[in-house]
């Protein structure tokens, strides 16, 4: 999948349930980050191995290891950048990979580095191969070669840098080179969040942003806001909204399910778009095999819209099969939908007598 095309986040920030960042969760999002490991919610895993590499790094009055996050867009990597600068009491410097052009721009920021800084590079795979290079024996050695002057005269002026913490983030970790991806000593691969777990991030976010909220409510935003604190973050200000014009304020489950009605993200968190590719798929292609160009000019979208906006949630929840022969849809995505799969389909995996026959 392709987060980084700019008209698909684009495409994928306008939605409601698109897990890109907007401006408005960008203005909010800093008041809603967890300051430290304690708060951060879920991701046991990455928590307790964090910790670990942490606290030792303290105990042995060390600069903690370079750390590499992993994950989807809107888990929760930058709020963990912020929070490993926290925890080792260091200042922390945010820059990302489309920001770094050349390696002369990468060794003007690793040479002001002070001692034990974090740097943040967001977007790592999106570094430029020189700076990629430098960044490599800047992590192993703590050292750069600044080259001075250009064609046959030109020098290189080794340079040393005080120890500091690369915490590299990427939606894309298959993209990163080998030799960058070991440089790192911890990776932590960020996982969707269970239901219970976005439950404790509305609840939380509900109390920073004074909105009352209760359990009912809570529980009926977790389940559509696929797995995603940013997009149950954001749903939760959309119910917001929508409680206090039309209610007293109180969020519950009631009021959630009739908000997200008007903004039709529905009891799974498909949007309309979804929903379209779905309902295309089924009533006009009899639950596929389909082709993905055919798929999309039935619903009257890009290609490329179809492919990695709405299909990764829809083959991620199992109401859709990429095959060899097309797009197919599972058995769950009929009971979705409320529609019943014709005969040859009930069994489950009858696409092949349809075709064949
Ligand atoms: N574990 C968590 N507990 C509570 N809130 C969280 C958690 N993870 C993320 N959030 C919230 O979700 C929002 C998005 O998180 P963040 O910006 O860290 O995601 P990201 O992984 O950096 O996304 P991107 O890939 O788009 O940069 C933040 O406002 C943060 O408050
Ligand atoms: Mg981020």
């Amino acid at each position: 999948m392709n987060w980084d095309d700019t008209t698909d986040a684009e495409a994928a920030a306008e939605r409601l349930v698109g897990a890109v960042a907007d401006g408005e969760d960008q203005a909010v999002e800093a008041a809603l980050r967890p300051k430290d490991l304690g708060e951060f919610i879920g991701q046991e895993k990455v928590r307790e191995q964090l910790d670990l590499v942490l606290r030792a790094a303290r105990a042995r009055g060390a600069t903690a290891d370079h750390v590499l996050l992993s994950g989807a867009p809107g888990l929760g990597k930058t709020t963990l950048s912020m929070i490993i600068a926290a925890e080792m009491e260091a200042p922390i410097r945010i820059t990302s990979g489309p920001a770094i052009q050349h390696a002369g721009d990468l060794a003007a920021i690793l040479s002001s580095l002070q001692e034990g800084e974090v740097l943040f590079l967001d977007e790592i795979h999106r570094m430029s191969r020189p700076a990629e290079e430098m960044l490599y024996m800047a992590m192993e050695d703590f050292r750069v070669d600044v080259v001075v002057g250009k064609g046959p005269g030109a020098t290189a002026i080794p340079l040393e840098l005080p120890p500091f913490t690369l915490v590299g983030a990427t939606t894309r970790a298959g993209l990163l080179p080998p030799p960058l991806r070991d440089r790192f000593g911890f990776t932590a691969h960020m996982e969707f969040y269970g239901p219970a777990e976005l439950e404790r991030v509305i609840h939380r976010s509900a109390g920073l942003l004074d909105v009352e909220i209760d359990p009912t409510g809570a529980a009926e935003i977790a389940g559509r806001s696929r797995g995603t604190p940013r997009i149950a973050n954001r749903l939760l200000r959309r119910v917001r909204d929508y409680a206090q014009v039309k209610a007293d304020g109180l969020i519950t489950q009631e009021i959630a399910e009739a908000a997200l009605a008007v903004y039709e993200v529905d009891a799974r968190g498909l949007d309309r778009l979804d929903r379209g590719v779905l309902e295309a798929l089924l009533k006009l292609f009899g639950g596929g095999p389909v082709g993905l160009s055919t798929l999309a000019v039935a619903v009257g979208e890009e290609r490329e819209t179809v492919e990695e906006v709405a299909e990764p949630f829809l083959v991620r929840e199992g109401l859709l099969a990429r095959t060899p022969r097309g797009r197919v849809a599972t058995p769950a995505a009929w009971a979705h939908l409320g529609l019943t799969p014709p005969r040859s389909q009930s069994s489950g995996n009858g696409q092949q007598d349809l075709f064949g026959a």
